[in-house]
């Protein structure tokens, strides 16, 4: 049995949230019409709020902790349910592994581009396609307490690395 780390709401560095443009711009690769979105990482609610106001129905799990929610059931038998959030980077191998192990077939993780050049990534995903979506610009990341842009834009890259999304490329540039 895998042994993921603590449930961490507690760490700071992990909680800040994702503007309201970078939402919508991935958002664009996805029809309302034919899926639904499960949020893991709800935060304080910005993005499931964010979603739900651009059409999409959001599932946010039965727990509050991701590693014992049960994949939900899309409300709209005909639509499927992709995994979209930007999750606590500090425990992402955690969460790449719950997804390989669970067989999760559809998901859509905002990352530090850093990741994919990890031994984990590398081990979890050399034999697999994974698709990009690069970001238009570093990402300032929000605040949630003050609901501001926190400090200036990231002193990282990220991008959405994608599982069984279909998309017009295998590297996307918004
Ligand atoms: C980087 S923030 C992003 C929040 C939201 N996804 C967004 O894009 O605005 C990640 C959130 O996940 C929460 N979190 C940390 N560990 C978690 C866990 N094991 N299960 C559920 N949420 C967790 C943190 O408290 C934080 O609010």
């Amino acid at each position: 049995m895998i042994r993921y780390n603590k449930y961490t709401p507690f760490q700071k560095k992990d909680i800040y949230e994702t503007p309201e443009y970078v939402i919508a711009d991935i958002l664009t690769f996805l029809d309302k019409n034919k899926v639904e979105i499960y949020e893991p990482f709800k935060g304080s609610g910005s993005s499931t709020k964010i979603m739900r106001k651009l059409g999409f129905t959001v599932h946010n799990g039965d727990h509050k902790d991701f590693f014992k929610q049960t994949f939900p059931k899309p409300r709209d038998k005909k639509k499927k349910i992709i995994l979209l959030t930007n999750p606590p980077f500090s425990i992402k191998k955690d969460i790449l592994q719950k997804l390989q192990h669970d067989n999760v077939g559809q998901w859509i993780l905002l990352l530090p581009a850093s990741v994919l050049y990890t031994m984990y990534f590398r081990d979890l995903f050399k034999n697999k396609t994974v698709k990009l979506i690069i970001p238009r610009k570093r990402i300032t990341f929000i605040d949630p307490k003050t609901k501001k842009p926190f400090g200036n834009r990231a002193s990282f890259d990220t991008a959405w690395i994608c599982r069984g999304i279909s998309l017009p490329r295998h590297i996307n540039l918004i």
